[in-house]
């Protein structure tokens, strides 16, 4: 069998995302017991900070028996330049997997087009398709399922927003996405997803927010942008997520935030912390879907 990669949601199929998804429910259940990991280990590239895709991956190799090697980029050879190519044929003869954190998408297309182990994409400035993953747990969790419900996405059109418009057309739900004209999603990203379900795009949260059942944001800058702070907080005044917005979700609707969040920037303290905030759920969530994912593509 070809070895098979994670980079974006759409490397799975919609039956194979439920698949993994009601993996993840199992496992967090406690009824999983099986080890198909025994002997193996994952490589983890990191050239950005992490504290859940990290410890996540390393907990949870652990629990399925195996074991994973935390590489900081700055400490391996790739950062004083050895080709990305090289070291995913290197890694190849090692180790069982890789997980890769680093800024361009494309080079972890690259480290995946080398590698003939399965390669996971920890975060690029383009997706965070594990974060979302385990946010769609998160949504079944509360909801007991993704159909008919509606997703806003309150802020940058980054990482998190491209990945969850690739879910949203992958699974069939509908997503608005509120985000000022400077800070759009992927066009390419876009597009696709909005050919094959509901999308809305407005510069209005309140637009976006009104009757969701699920209400997300993220920082305005991403790691690596911190230069723009200033400029970008700028834009970003009018897309906080406070009380008033939540009021305009659906009475039962749910507050989602990858983390780390930035209160008072993106979101308010008081939604953070309050009574419909799933944060908690949704972090520790990562440990099941990112079990979930290396039992899939590595055990
Ligand atoms: N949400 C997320 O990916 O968190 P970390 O940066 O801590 O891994
Ligand atoms: N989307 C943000 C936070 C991810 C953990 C980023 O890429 O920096």
């Amino acid at each position: 069998m070809p070895k098979r990669d994670f980079l974006a949601i759409p490397d799975f199929t919609a039956a194979e995302l439920l698949a993994l998804l009601g993996l993840a429910a199992r496992m967090k259940s406690g009824a999983y017991r099986e080890r198909p990991l025994a002997g193996k280990t994952l490589a983890m590239i990191f050239a950005k900070s992490s504290t859940r895709t990290r410890v996540s991956f390393e907990v949870g190799a652990l629990q399925l028996g195996g074991h994973a090697l935390f590489l900081s980029s700055r400490d391996i050879q790739l950062g004083r330049g050895e080709p990305i190519r090289d070291t995913a044929r290197v890694l190849s003869r090692m180790v069982d997997g890789i997980m890769i954190r680093t800024f361009a998408h494309a080079d972890v297309e690259e480290l995946a087009r080398y590698a003939t182990v399965p390669v996971i994409n920890g975060l690029t400035d383009l997706l965070h398709p594990c974060q979302i993953l385990a946010d769609l747990l998160t949504i079944i969790e509360a909801f007991g399922t993704l159909k008919g419900k509606t997703v806003a996405w309150i802020g940058d059109g980054n990482n998190m927003c491209n990945s969850w418009l690739n879910a949203a057309g992958s699974l069939g739900f509908e997503l608005r996405v509120a985000c000022p004209a400077e800070y759009p999603p992927d066009p390419a990203i876009l597009e696709r997803n909005a050919a094959r379900t509901a999308v809305l795009v407005t510069r209005a949260p309140a637009e976006a927010a009104l009757g969701a059942h699920v209400v997300t944001t993220d920082v305005a800058a991403l790691m690596g942008q911190e230069g723009e702070a200033e400029q970008r907080a700028r834009a970003f005044k009018g897309y906080l997520v406070d009380e008033a917005l939540m009021q305009r979700a659906n009475p039962k609707a749910i507050f989602l935030h990858c983390l780390p969040a930035h209160r008072g920037e993106e979101v308010t303290e008081a939604v953070l912390e309050g009574p419909q905030s799933r944060v908690w759920d949704e972090a520790e969530n990562r440990l099941h879907v990112q079990k979930a994912l290396m039992a899939t593509l590595m055990g």
